[in-house]
């Protein structure tokens, strides 16, 4: 069995970390296709070096380009890869354009589309990020959905009618929490480096689009976050798009603000935060895998499930200025973690096994 792999952003390297090494585990013989989408050493390869992800036997070096040229370029990109490698099938994680550009090329030249983390909806078409999943969903022939909601999602959409098998396997991101907790706490001391022993702080992090493309949203979100930080401790790693942005609209953040951390720094401020504040979808579970509270700025969220068990709070940009009164509320009311919504940690070899028997 030959697969070809495709990641391009952040959170595919991290999922990607998990898969590949059940892929090893199982004689799968895998080769890794990076787009390029993200290309700072911060968003990139710390993650394939921490994380021991096999380095990429191809980068297409497609970024910095609008929705149309970078998907387009991936698709052509991608295409030539596909035909001189003819694998057996072709597996994409997630909603970026690497996953739609990835599914696109494979399913025109007759491979078998693997979606993983399929079936999220967040019913706003207007986020990139929506289109790229229904779209991506759609042309796949496995979709390993990371829970029961997603399942549901895709049912509605009658995919299972239409001839994909759906799988609902768990969340490889929770594989990935599980198998690097143990590693962050021994290889780093970001706490120590930020002065956060012992403090109570807030991990923050905001990238959308929607969020950070215009003034008046970037500007409020910051406004809101600079009133909390009177509370407590606010560290906010900046995305490469925020920093832009914040550059731009002449907006300064006066709490603590970095460059992105890499994976085994955030599991550890993970485990010692207060509370997290996101606009992440990764980030939300992150939260809920170890027992903190969520608020989300967006209008909606495609994990839905952890809003309908009190885990994360969904918070209307338009309405962030109650953040501080709503930090007390959360802090005073927390929730039972004990129940376990994206299966058992063992999501990487179920999709391992179910690729080998497809
Ligand atoms: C992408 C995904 C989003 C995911 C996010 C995770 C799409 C449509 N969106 O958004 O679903 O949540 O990744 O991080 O695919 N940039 C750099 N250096 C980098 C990476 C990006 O400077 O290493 C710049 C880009 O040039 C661009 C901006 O940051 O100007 C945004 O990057 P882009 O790849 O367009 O999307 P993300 O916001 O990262």
């Amino acid at each position: 069995m030959k697969v070809v792999t495709i990641v391009g952003a952040r959170p595919q390297f991290i999922k990607a970390a998990v898969v590949s090494k059940a892929f090893a585990h199982h004689h799968i013989e895998e080769v890794i296709v990076h787009t390029g989408q993200h290309f700072d050493a911060n968003m990139s390869q710390v993650f394939f070096e921490e994380m021991q992800i096999p380095i990429p036997d191809y980068n297409l070096q497609v970024h910095s380009l609008g929705h149309g040229a970078m998907t387009g370029r991936m698709l052509e990109e991608i295409e030539k890869v596909l035909i001189k490698e003819a694998p057996d099938k072709v597996v994409v994680y997630g909603d970026t354009n690497s996953t739609l550009a990835g599914a696109l090329a494979a399913k025109k030249l007759h491979i078998a589309v693997v979606h993983i983390e399929a079936g999220l909806r967040s019913y706003n078409q207007r986020m990139p990020e929506e289109i790229n999943r229904i779209l991506t969903d759609r042309i796949s022939d496995i979709l390993f959905c990371p829970s029961e909601d997603a399942v549901r999602n895709l049912q509605k959409e009658a995919l299972d009618q239409l001839g994909a098998k759906i799988i609902c396997c768990g969340d490889v991101m929770y594989d990935a929490a599980m198998h690097f907790r143990e590693i962050a706490s021994k290889k780093h001391s970001i706490l120590e480096d930020l002065a956060l022993v012992g403090k109570d702080f807030v991990l923050a992090t905001i990238h959308r689009q929607e969020n950070t493309d215009e003034r008046n949203s970037l500007l409020r979100i910051v406004e809101a976050l600079n009133r909390l930080h009177q509370e407590v401790e606010i560290v906010l790693p900046l995305h490469p798009r925020t920093r832009k942005k914040l550059d731009e609209f002449s907006i300064t953040p006066l709490f603590t603000v970095t460059e992105p951390f890499g994976y085994l720094q955030m599991i550890q401020l993970l485990q010692s935060t207060r509370m997290v504040i996101t606009d992440s979808g990764g980030l939300q579970k992150e939260a809920y895998f170890f027992h903190k509270p969520c608020v989300t700025v967006r209008e909606e969220t495609e994990w839905t499930e952890l809003v309908e068990h009190g885990y994360n709070t969904l918070l209307p940009p338009a309405q962030i200025n109650i953040l501080p009164q709503l930090y007390y509320r959360l802090l005073k009311n927390l929730p039972d973690f004990s129940k376990q919504l994206y299966g058992t940690g063992s999501a990487s070899e179920i999709i391992a096994k179910e690729i080998l028997k497809a």
